[in-house]
């Protein structure tokens, strides 16, 4: 049998993170710079009914009988065979490689989940929607991730912008005009599990402030939709600091994050903001397509551990 390869990019939340586990809204595009790849390889040197992990980036090679079932790879290869009903799997390595920054905030659990969901199903002919395998994912995200919006699995599985807000049907965002995003990532690893299980404490500790504080970040979605259609930089840019001070509302900023942030503006960017659980991970920024190079150079010198750029296209469909 032939190698089945399938690959998933990675995201960023352009606004509206925490406030999406609420239900709020919240806008994501994906991030094609960025790769989570699997592959599986029939191989018939293991021995029957062995599939054989290899995930060398986080040291796993293993029978996947011998990884925990909460392990998020092994979760995702178990969902897979469950929806394929392999009573009986053939022998094959899975091989998981990913170029997506680990607990960075931009989507790396999501990708790889979706990569290994999508290459065992279609190896055992079997062709699942992207809603299909979003919802496969989403499964896998709340053993990892405990209570995950679900704007994830749907920007990644669907490979296109969406408005995102639980319990609608996603939406998509259907772009005009281009608009450009600066990514640096501080080089802290920070769980996405404890920034919302920390929010959700000051949730219960104040709903009232905390809710307003919600109400505040979903309505800055709900505003940056159309600003994002058109690529109306001004807009986009007020509406990306004042979702950033929200942020730092929630604590989930950090001294190095909004020092990344005041770095970008400062180079000339429209707005800046954390993007993702936060403390840790990625900021993003909004460039005119004439000051994305100084402000990649800014934040390098600032201390950014990796700054690339990415382009929101107009949509095809
Ligand atoms: O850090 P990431 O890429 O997993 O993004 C987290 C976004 C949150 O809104 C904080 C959580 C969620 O499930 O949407």
């Amino acid at each position: 049998m032939p190698v089945h390869f399938s690959n998933a990019p990675g995201k960023i939340i352009l606004f509206g993170e925490h406030a999406v586990v609420y239900g709020y809204p919240a806008i994501a595009i994906p991030v094609a710079q960025l790769k989570a790849a699997a592959r599986v390889i029939p191989s018939l040197e293991l021995p029957t009914g062995t599939i054989q992990i290899s995930a060398p980036q986080i040291n796993l090679l293993a029978p996947l009988s011998s990884v925990p079932g909460n392990h998020p790879i092994a979760a995702a290869v178990r969902i897979a065979l469950d929806t394929v009903q392999a009573v009986h799997p053939p022998v094959f390595t899975l091989q998981v490689t990913s170029t997506i920054p680990i607990s960075a905030g931009m989507g790396s659990s999501a990708a790889v989940t979706i990569a290994i969901i999508r290459a065992i199903t279609s190896y055992f002919g079997h062709l699942l929607s992207s809603e299909e395998i979003s919802n496969l994912a989403f499964e896998v995200e709340k053993i990892q991730h405990g209570t995950p919006s679900g704007i994830d699995n749907n920007v990644i599985a669907h490979q296109k912008p969406v408005y995102y807000q639980a319990g609608n049907p996603l939406e998509f965002l259907h772009i005009e005009q281009p608009t450009h995003w600066v990514i640096a990532d501080t080089g802290i690893k920070a769980s996405t599990r404890e920034t919302v299980a920390d929010v959700r404490k000051l949730y219960q500790v104040d709903q009232k402030t905390i809710s307003e504080v919600f109400t505040a970040i979903g309505k800055i979605s709900t505003n940056a939709r159309q600003h994002l259609i058109n690529g109306d930089l001004t807009q986009l840019g007020d509406l990306l600091n004042e979702n950033q001070q929200l942020l730092e509302r929630l604590t989930v900023s950090s001294q190095e994050l909004d020092a990344l942030v005041k770095i970008a503006r400062a180079a000339g960017a429209a707005g800046a903001k954390l993007s993702g659980g936060g403390r840790g991970g990625n900021i993003i920024a909004l460039a005119s397509p004439g000051k994305i190079e100084q402000i990649q150079a800014a934040l390098h010198e600032g201390g950014a551990r990796q700054v690339f750029s990415t382009i929101l296209n107009k949509g095809r469909d």
